[in-house]
């Protein structure tokens, strides 16, 4: 596909996709613009004065006229708001129900809060969000964040000329972002909290009047409080599998800021799906027995954890392996010991431990499927 359209596909009555921003060019008679309709680059800019049309929301619109169509550097496109775009999110499998909530709470502006099990889709689906809404990704682990300021500044000790310890104070990249947020309004931001419930409890609630209608936290540096400009949007992430039950540790209050939003596991016809995209060489049906064996673990109730959508592409990253793939199904049975069980407490061969009784479903689900398991290996 030509990456910029031509003044002659353009024709008024057609209809596009495009997502429009504030017009700050001084004097202009038209409040909107926007530079791309349907992902590709107008040969001219693309203004409107609807006011059914939302800044930062994609939307499908139809354009009127394009003047001075003969001139390169000069005229405008017009539009009008047709309706608002479908919501897609790129590259990531996301259950049409949650998909809808998703596009609610986006719009809305609301704090999110992705709730789901290790490897669900978390951190892709934050960062897939912030790509097809043509918002600033802002990544930031709070695994690490010990102290209320943590999340703003981090204190670096170096070694002055004279050898005498110096203390810096760096910003984060999440005060960077509210210090760019602010002198770029036109752009929307997304801050990512990956893995939220993982910090000290003191310092999550420094965040609490940065996400309640207060918007507003302490630069440490500046030594003064600065509001979070509304083009600003917070996206956090936590992981309550079963293993994390002790650490997840996020009070009432702190989870009443964020509009929360479940999250699982790829169903298997979608998980097929993105494996075969990843990994085209591996034959259908031993990407659905990888699958099987997978659906199999996370569906037993009584594993610490569960097994992540990493796992099931580890092990197709081996089977697409020459070293491997000559072996067809024969390599299946050692190639899931090591990426299945080995991701569990214990030993494979001893059925006392986890592993052990992830390689029974293992065993299981293979002699279902009629997948012949090498004598040698049925145990230790
Ligand atoms: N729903 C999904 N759609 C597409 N890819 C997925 C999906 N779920 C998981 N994956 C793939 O699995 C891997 C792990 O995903 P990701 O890191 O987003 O999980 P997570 O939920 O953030 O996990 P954790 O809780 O461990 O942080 C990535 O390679 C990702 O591409
Ligand atoms: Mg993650």
């Amino acid at each position: 596909m030509p990456t910029k359209w031509t003044v002659e596909e353009l024709t008024p009555g057609r209809t596009v996709e495009a997502t429009f921003w504030p017009n700050d060019v001084e004097g202009s008679a038209f409040k909107l613009r926007a530079t791309h309709l349907d992902g590709r680059r107008a040969p001219k800019v693309v203004l409107s004065n609807d006011d059914r049309i939302v800044p930062g929301v994609p939307c499908t619109v139809r354009i009127l006229a394009v003047h001075k169509p003969e001139r390169d550097d000069r005229g405008r496109i017009e539009v009008e708001w047709m309706g608002r775009a479908p919501f897609r999110i790129e590259g990531v499998y996301l259950d049409p129900v949650v998909s809808k909530k998703l596009q609610v709470l986006l719009e809305g502006g609301l704090n999110i809060l992705l709730d789901g099990p290790q490897g669900c889709g978390k951190t892709v689906l934050a960062r897939s969000i912030a790509d097809s809404l043509g918002m600033e990704f802002v990544f930031f682990n709070c695994g690490a964040v010990v102290e209320a300021s943590d999340f703003f500044v981090s204190i670096q000790v170096r070694a002055s000329e004279s050898g005498a310890p110096v203390t810096d104070f760096v910003k984060t990249d999440i005060l960077l972002a509210l210090e760019r947020a602010s002198d770029r309004p036109e752009t929307k931001f997304l801050v990512f909290l990956d893995e939220l419930n993982r910090c000290q409890e003191s310092a999550r609630n420094a965040l609490m009047p940065a996400l309640d209608s207060t918007r507003r936290v302490f630069h440490p540096i500046e030594n003064t409080f600065i509001p979070i400009p509304d083009n600003v949007q917070f996206i956090a992430a936590v992981n309550r599998g079963r293993e994390f039950t002790g650490t997840f540790s996020i009070d009432a209050a702190q989870l009443d800021r964020f509009a929360p939003l479940q999250m699982d596991y790829p169903p298997p016809t979608a998980e097929l799906g993105i494996l075969a995209k990843r990994h085209p060489s591996v034959p259908k049906g031993t990407l659905e027995l990888v699958i099987a064996v997978a659906d199999a673990i996370r569906r037993a109730g009584d594993l610490p954890g569960s097994l992540s959508v990493r796992a099931t592409d580890e092990a197709c990253v081996y089977l697409e392996h020459p070293l491997f793939a000559d072996d067809g199904k024969r390599a299946l049975p050692e190639v899931l010991k090591t990426s299945f069980c080995g991701r569990f407490p214990g030993r494979w061969d001893d059925l006392t431990t986890d592993a052990g009784a992830v390689w029974a479903l293992v065993r299981k689900t293979l002699a279902e499927h009629k997948v012949p398991i090498p004598e040698e290996m049925i145990s230790g």
